[in-house]
C-alpha cells in the first residue's frame, strides 16, 4: 500500500533508536509522518501486546501466541494505519507482518506458510510499499544488547531461535526485493541514520 513503510530487524539491531531519532528528523523538518508499532498501537492492540509479552505467560502455545499478533495487527491497522493512509499521510511502523512470518513462521516452527494465511486475513490489501530491514547478525545484536538485563518473555529465546530469524528475513528480503531496503546498521548510530534518511528521501518518503 502506497505511503505504508515498516521498519524491520532482529533485536537488538538498535530499531528502537532509529526508529526514535527518525521521528525526531521528520518532526523538525515537518514531514507529513504517523509514527507507530506493533505489537500494540492502538488501545486494544497495546493491551493484546502486554499479554504477549507478559513473563508470566509461560505457558503460552506458538499458535496461540501467533494469532494474538494477528489481532492485534488487525486492530492497530483499523486504529491507527488505515485512518492515516486514508487522510494521506505517510505511516512509518515499528515491526509489521513481516516479523510475524520469521518469529512465528520460522523462528517458533509454526511455518512461513501458515502464519502468512493467518496474516493475509489481518493484512489484507494492507502490505507495506517499503520495508526497512535494519542489517546487523544475531552475534552483534547480541553483543549490543550486553547491558540489557531486564528481559520479557520473548528475549529469553536462544541463538539458535534469533539465527532463524535472521535467516527467516534473509529468505523474505531475497523474494520481495522489491519491497526490502537493507541497511547496513554496522556503523555508529548516526551513521545508520544517515543512511534511513538518505534512503528514504532517494524514493520520495520523506523530503
Ligand atoms: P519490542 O519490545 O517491541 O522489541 P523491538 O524493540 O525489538 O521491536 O518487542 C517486540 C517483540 O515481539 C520482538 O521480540 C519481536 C516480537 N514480534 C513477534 O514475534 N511477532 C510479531 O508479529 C511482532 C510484531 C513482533
Amino acid at each position: 500500500m502506497k505511503g505504508f513503510i515498516t521498519i524491520e530487524g532482529c533485536d537488538g539491531v538498535g530499531k528502537t533508536y532509529q526508529t526514535a531519532k527518525l521521528k525526531e528528523y521528520c518532526e523538525k523538518t515537518n514531514q507529513n509522518v504517523v509514527f507507530t508499532r506493533e505489537p500494540g498501537g492502538s488501545k486494544v492492540a497495546e493491551k493484546i501486546r502486554n499479554i504477549i509479552l507478559d513473563s508470566e505467560n509461560d505457558t503460552m502455545c506458538d499458535k496461540c501466541e501467533a494469532f494474538l499478533y494477528a489481532s492485534a495487527r488487525i486492530q492497530h491497522l483499523n486504529d491507527i494505519v488505515i485512518p492515516a493512509l486514508k487522510e494521506g499521510k505517510t505511516v512509518i511502523c515499528d515491526r509489521f507482518v513481516d516479523s510475524s512470518y520469521v518469529y512465528q513462521g520460522l523462528g517458533r516452527g509454526l511455518g512461513y506458510e501458515d502464519v502468512k494465511a493467518l496474516n493475509d486475513i489481518a493484512v489484507g490489501e494492507y502490505m507495506p510499499e517499503y520495508t526497512f530491514f535494519l542489517e546487523l547478525t544475531p552475534e552483534l545484536a547480541f553483543e549490543r544488547k550486553g547491558g540489557n538485563d531486564v528481559k520479557d518473555r520473548l528475549e529469553i529465546c536462544d541463538k539458535d531461535f534469533y539465527k532463524k530469524v535472521y535467516d527467516g528475513y534473509h529468505m523474505l528480503i531475497d523474494s520481495y526485493p522489491e519491497r526490502f531496503v537493507v541497511i547496513d546498521a554496522k556503523g555508529s548510530k548516526t551513521e545508520t541514520h544517515e543512511k534511513i534518511v538518505s534512503e528514504m528521501k532517494k524514493r520520495g518518503i520523506i523530503k
